[in-house]
């Protein structure tokens, strides 16, 4: 047993969700949190956790928040070093910025180097675990995976197959995929926090083949998350008609080959039939808002107030690089902005929510990460209300927790972050 850690601030968890019933109602604030052996060992009154543990090492917050690190659950960390890429919708997008710069992973001293400055990136952010995409290359896999071990961060991720409509060079096979995918699988998953998703791209990059080959394995391994994307652009909606003229819709192209499932996270899910959106809440599947990036590529607006009404479960990401940041805070900003624009406008408690609870739920990882509470993995994040002249002069006027939070989340970054703790280790502030 190593010795235990106390955090005083404002302590914010969530009891419940913020969707159901008055949203701030949801949180419980306590004054302090314990921390040892990298898990959360209580919450409470500091006087009380002094008290129960009279030896422990003190870090005193003030009315800084404390709060579950950030979990971001559909990210490219590929994609790192092309971000904000100018001018281009989805397909060019891909084509014009993003193959040839996943074209780079082929070697495996680009893919460390890239993997090392993404974690120290959102890292910074208060983004504490992801699920990424990596690049074809099993190499890409074993370079992020190699990076978050080194730092005891709970990360998700597999390689991306891809086995058509991707240039030389960035294309495996059917049965390739399924080899390198198992290999990787049989690894890492579940090694130290590791775990690992199965990846097809998206449709239009897979034959039809390739996504049988991919849900074999993924029937043959059930546990395992399986990640891809859904209904992001119309264009790509008519491509998707196009390659699959037997389908339904877009969701059918997965369902066909065993690729629809409650293990399964489906990015972006924008313009859904209405089958579909029965279809993903009957089998469990989580959605992920990615709200930088749909404005930022131009896809449209996520409708989070009709399928959260519909029960769906929900995460929200970044989508780096696609999407324009590496911060849950800017993130949750975007969200607000695109529920302003459907008449739908998030409470600060159901942004926070969705950045850490909501996010954990839909990598089926809320038992271990994304609220404080006792048992729970010890990764968190503490926010400074008050990080910027603009920001402290908006929450000085607050009377109360959302609306002194409210400024940080529209306004913030990384200057808000003062402390990151993951697995109970700090790498930021101190
Ligand atoms: N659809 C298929 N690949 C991608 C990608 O890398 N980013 C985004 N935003 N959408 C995709
Ligand atoms: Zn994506």
């Amino acid at each position: 047993m190593s010795a235990v850690t106390i955090l005083t601030g404002r302590v914010l968890s969530f009891a419940t969700t913020p969707f159901d019933g008055a949203p701030g109602a949801a949180a419980r604030l306590d004054e302090a949190v314990a921390l040892q052996d990298g898990r959360i060992l209580a919450r409470g009154t500091a006087e009380e956790l002094r008290a129960a543990h009279p030896q422990a090492v003190r870090h005193a917050y003030g009315d800084k928040v404390i709060c579950a690190g950030f979990v971001d659950p559909h990210v490219h960390y590929p994609q790192t070093a092309m971000i904000a890429s100018w001018g281009k919708r989805l397909i060019d997008w891909l084509n014009s910025y993003t193959f040839p710069e996943e074209m780079k992973f082929s070697d495996p001293a680009y893919a460390a180097e890239i993997a090392a400055r993404y974690l120290d990136l959102t890292a910074a952010e208060g983004t504490t675990t992801m699920c990424s995409f990596c690049t074809i290359h099993p190499g890409s896999v074993d370079a992020l995976f190699t990076e978050a071990q080194r730092r005891g961060q709970r990360v998700v991720a597999g390689k991306t197959c891809m086995d058509r409509n991707a240039p030389e060079g960035l294309r495996d096979s059917a049965q390739s995929a399924y080899d390198d995918s198992k290999a990787l699988l049989e690894r890492w998953h579940g090694v130290d926090r590791i775990a690992y998703a199965i990846t097809p791209r998206f449709s239009p990059t897979s034959t039809p083949e390739q996504l049988e080959a991919l849900g074999a394995l993924w029937a043959e391994h059930p546990g395992c998350l399986m990640q891809t994307h859904l209904s992001e652009q119309t264009d790509e909606i008519a491509w998707v008609k196009g390659l699959f003229p037997q389908a339904r819709d877009y969701l059918d192209t997965y369902e066909q080959f065993g690729l629809l499932g409650a293990n399964g996270l489906y990015g972006h899910a924008i313009h859904l039939e209405p089958r579909e959106r029965d279809r993903l809440r009957e089998v469990g599947a989580a959605l992920v808002h990615c709200p930088t990036s749909n404005t930022f590529i131009g896809s449209g607006l996520f409708d989070m107030a009709g399928l959260m009404a519909g029960g769906h479960r929900i995460g929200l990401a970044t989508d780096t690089g696609g999407g324009s940041s590496f911060s849950m805070l800017r993130t949750m900003a975007a969200a607000y902005e695109i529920g302003q624009l459907r008449g739908t406008p998030l409470h600060p408690a159901q942004l926070m929510w969705l950045a850490t609870v909501g996010s954990a739920q839909a990598l089926r990882m809320d038992d271990r990460i994304g609220n404080i509470a006792p048992g729970m993995e010890a990764d968190l994040v503490v926010l400074d209300l008050a990080s910027t002249a603009a920001i402290a002069q908006r929450e000085a006027e607050a009377d109360d927790l959302w609306e002194a939070l409210f400024p940080t989340i529209m306004m913030g970054d990384d200057r808000a972050v003062a402390e990151v703790w993951i697995g109970g280790r700090r790498v930021k502030g101190g």
